[in-house]
């Protein structure tokens, strides 16, 4: 017996060993391409999107689906680089300069079969020194599992004889790419060579506005592991607001409560807001998409918190307003009760089966009779004077996600977001003018009850002012 367990123990440290031998093999291999994250979406994971649209194409079809460009700053400095979304769920792929091509059915490329292509920019050491390692060929075909990979200068002479196909279906193309003067295969060129070889196709076979359909479908739903990072972005954005609601404090900017979100987004391995942070005080708190955070608050304010951590593609998007002075006045419990209220009715609709617009309808209907009551609004037609937004949105690699607004469905995640803005002038009492109300929930559709993936922070008006009363790391004094 005791054998038997000995040579149990010896095996699993055995495989113990071998696991992290093989661990630190993969990781030496993602590290020369210059892949240091172990959780990013798996190969499989972009090869089954690849699979699952092919599915929806006809035969005898071929999509082409071209990377982000990289868009400028100004003079010789570009913005931080971001992959498009469907180039992204396609191919895993996040440099620029690439073309995904994918046929319905093995097609002749360059003398041997393949079902698709991918064209990426070549390893070159003298550019990689500036801006980092590339996958090139061999790295997309061993990390994505892409089945043929070409060096993008190779898209011009590759011959795809566009003449053959019956369907060609591309999104339209971005108007801002930049051409480098200096690079024959950027984007720009890429691009130019594309409408070369298309006016070779008869016009009729090309459709640009399919795709969208298709992969709205697609991206609608989310799979086990889209959920998994999706529920890490948000629970990055739920320790930020939770974080700033404890920090508040009367005379603090706009800008420093910023700091306080993107601080935690960054620290805790987020890649970027995945939306420009919307922290707007007092009369910014009626201004919707506010983002230049510039004003220093005052005591009596209201602050709208709308922001949402994006982790490895996937963002939150989540608000709460706050009492500056950590209590809410007499006049913002009521619009905020009423905010609430509305928010409650939208979540209850977030059922699968139900008309997407259904937490709309509900929530803007609870908005409508508490205005009329108080009389902010004469008449139901006046709710959007005051609530001129919709209730929600998809969420995923987008902020404002594609999807099919068709009957909610399970493993989809919706926004349920009112509001209440109230700006100065407006034509009701003085007392309500710039308060300005907005809370915000991501919701999972299930099979079942809806889950609110970020209840993690409080919303009502007691347990917000309770937690304000708690101290932040930020503000401890020693
Ligand atoms: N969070 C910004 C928006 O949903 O428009
Ligand atoms: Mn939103």
């Amino acid at each position: 017996m005791t054998k038997i367990i000995f040579s149990f123990v010896f095996s699993l440290i055995v495989l113990f060993v071998l696991g992290q031998e093989l661990n630190n093999k993969a990781k030496l291999e993602t590290n020369r391409f210059g892949i240091y994250d172990s959780d990013l979406l798996p190969a499989s994971f972009h090869k089954k999107n690849r699979e699952r649209l092919r599915a929806l194409m006809p035969n005898n079809s071929v999509a082409i689906f071209f990377s982000n460009p990289v868009r400028n700053r100004s003079n010789d400095v570009d913005f931080q680089y971001h992959q498009d979304p469907n180039f992204y769920y396609l191919t895993g792929l996040r440099e620029p300069h690439s073309i995904l091509v994918i046929f319905k059915s093995p097609t002749n490329v360059n003398g041997e079969e393949t079902k698709e292509v991918l064209f990426v920019q070549s390893k070159d050491e003298s550019k990689e020194i500036w801006t980092g390692k590339r996958l090139g060929k061999v790295g997309a075909e061993l990390l994505l599992e892409i089945e043929t990979a070409l060096d993008n200068k190779m898209f011009n002479t590759t011959d795809f004889n566009f003449k053959q196909f019956s369907h060609i279906y591309h999104l339209p193309i971005a108007q801002d790419i930049k051409d480098n003067a200096f690079d024959k295969s950027d984007l720009h060129n890429l691009t130019l060579q594309f409408d070369a070889k298309l006016s070779e196709a008869k016009e009729n076979v090309v459709d640009k506005s399919k795709l969208f359909e298709w992969m709205g479908k697609l991206r609608e739903v989310k799979s086990a592991e889209e959920l998994i990072l999706m529920r890490k972005a948000i629970s990055i954005t739920c320790d930020a607001q939770i974080e700033l609601i404890k920090a508040l404090e009367p005379e603090m900017t706009e800008f420093q409560s910023e700091a306080i979100i993107e601080y935690i987004f960054k620290s805790n391995g987020a890649e970027y807001p995945g939306f420009p942070s919307i922290l707007g005080s007092g009369e910014n708190s009626c201004v919707l998409h506010y983002n230049t955070n510039r004003n220093t608050m005052s005591g009596d304010n209201l602050l709208v918190s709308d922001v949402g951590a994006e982790y490895h593609g996937y963002t939150a998007d989540v608000t709460r307003t706050l009492p500056v002075n950590g209590k809410f006045s007499k006049e913002q419990k009521i619009i905020y009760d009423i905010v609430l209220k509305a928010q409650k009715a939208g979540i209850r609709k977030c059922k699968k089966g139900n008309s997407f617009w259904d937490p709309n309808i509900a929530a803007t209907s609870v908005v409508s009779q508490e205005l009329q009551k108080l009389g902010i609004i004469e008449s139901p037609i006046g709710v959007r004077k005051y609530f001129m937004h919709g209730t929600s949105h998809y969420l995923g690699l987008d902020v404002h996600d594609v999807g099919t607004y068709l009957p909610l469905k399970a493993n989809s995640v919706i926004t349920v977001e009112p509001g209440i803005y109230i700006p100065e002038g407006s034509p009701c009492d003085k007392k309500w003018w710039n308060i300005g109300v907005r809370i915000e929930d991501d919701v999972l559709i299930t099979n079942d009850k809806p889950e609110v993936l970020s209840d993690c922070i409080p919303k009502s008006t007691e347990d917000i002012e309770k937690l304000m009363q708690e101290t932040s790391f930020f503000n401890q004094k020693n």
